[in-house]
């Protein structure tokens, strides 16, 4: 049987050949994915790991696809969508064991809720839990690594284990998880009681800010590059003039110079030559080497 046959026997029909995958992440850009599918359950997730494997097609995992640009022509080999199937979410005292699906903000809410403060940082950031495991996502006030415990895995083989906390690392923006191969299925955290309308409150406070000093509502992947110790890349983009620049449909945002925003039927191509200038724009005028932060397929 080819891979496509018994992946459509896998998956019982549900997988997808060029799957246009502008619908499946916040910039709204790029092609099709050769092979898509989204998996509804762990079993499912490692048998379709193992089949890739077994004819060597390759993996990529996508959650919400809000830090990733996609190329125009789209990508070669089987895209994994970890999306609301994975998504269970369990109270067990202090800690939370919550499915790699679930939206990062609906963990949030549900701590929030039971009275579990330490997530509260999540409040604005539109990835799931799984792409929140492997970026490391937070903001200065907290991060993913913080409060992770443990972490469900799908390994490159196809088998499920939970690594322990001495077996993963976070760093600012990333975690031993990139480059792995492992697929993040689920995770626990530990979070710690708090007053429910200090939480609420916080929750807000971040929220507000949020509204005042990002683009909110646009076509975009956050922040296109990472900050560095001497440097908020917003502000350095700022103080080169770049604010409100435009290639194509995609332009430099006028509210935060680290966001890049697709104004409507933007390419990859367009938002690659801006960030290819502001890279340039940069390093003459400020001697800042900038390192991207949104995830570029290629
Ligand atoms: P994706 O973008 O789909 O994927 C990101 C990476 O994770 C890819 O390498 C992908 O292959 C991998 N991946 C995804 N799911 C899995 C899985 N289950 N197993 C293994 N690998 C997986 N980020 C911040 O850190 N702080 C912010 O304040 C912030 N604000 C943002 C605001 C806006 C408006 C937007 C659009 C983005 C913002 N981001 C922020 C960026 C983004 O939301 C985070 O990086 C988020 O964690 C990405 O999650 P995702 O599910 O969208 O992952
Ligand atoms: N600033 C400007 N001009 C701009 C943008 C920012 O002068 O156009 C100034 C601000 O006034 C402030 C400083 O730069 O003095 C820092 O700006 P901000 O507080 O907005 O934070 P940031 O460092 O730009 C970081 C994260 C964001 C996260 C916010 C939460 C990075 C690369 N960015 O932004 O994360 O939401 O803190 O405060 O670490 C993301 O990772 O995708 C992301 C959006």
């Amino acid at each position: 049987m080819s891979f496509r046959e018994e992946l459509q026997r896998i998956t019982e029909g549900r997988s997808r050949l060029e799957e246009p995958l502008e619908h499946h992440n916040t910039f709204r850009i790029g092609g099709p994915a050769q092979y898509y599918v989204a998996p509804r359950t762990v079993e499912e997730t490692a048998r379709v790991v193992q089949l890739a494997s077994a004819h060597d097609v390759s993996v990529r995992m996508l959650g919400n696809g809000s830090n990733l640009l996609i190329p125009d022509a789209g990508v070669r080999g089987l895209v994994l969508h970890i999306t609301r199937p994975l998504g269970h979410l369990e109270l067990r005292d202090q800690e939370i064991s919550v499915g790699a699906g679930v939206p990062l903000i609906q963990l949030m809410q549900f701590a929030a809720r039971n009275g579990l403060s330490g997530l509260e940082w999540a409040c604005g950031i539109p990835g799931t839990v799984g792409g929140a495991l492997l970026t490391n996502a937070g903001t200065p006030t907290g991060q993913m690594g913080d409060c992770t415990v443990g972490i469900d895995i799908v390994d490159a083989d196809g088998t499920f284990r939970t690594l322990g906390s001495d077996e993963f690392e976070f760093a600012y923006r990333k975690s031993s998880l990139r480059g792995s191969g492992r697929i993040a299925v689920g995770c626990t955290v530990a979070l710690h009681p708090g007053d429910p309308d200090e939480i609420l409150q916080t929750i807000k406070t971040h929220n507000q800010r949020r509204l005042l000093t990002q683009p909110v509502g646009t076509r975009n992947s956050g922040c296109i590059f990472k900050n560095d110790p001497d440097h908020r890349i917003g502000q350095a983009v700022e103080q080169a003039g770049l604010k409100g620049k435009r290639v194509g449909n995609a332009s430099i945002s006028t509210v935060h110079g680290n966001f890049i925003i697709n104004e409507g039927g933007a390419r990859a191509a367009d938002v690659l030559e801006l960030i290819a200038e502001i890279k340039e724009s940069l390093r003459r005028e400020l001697g800042i080497e900038l390192q991207e932060e949104v995830e570029i397929w290629r």
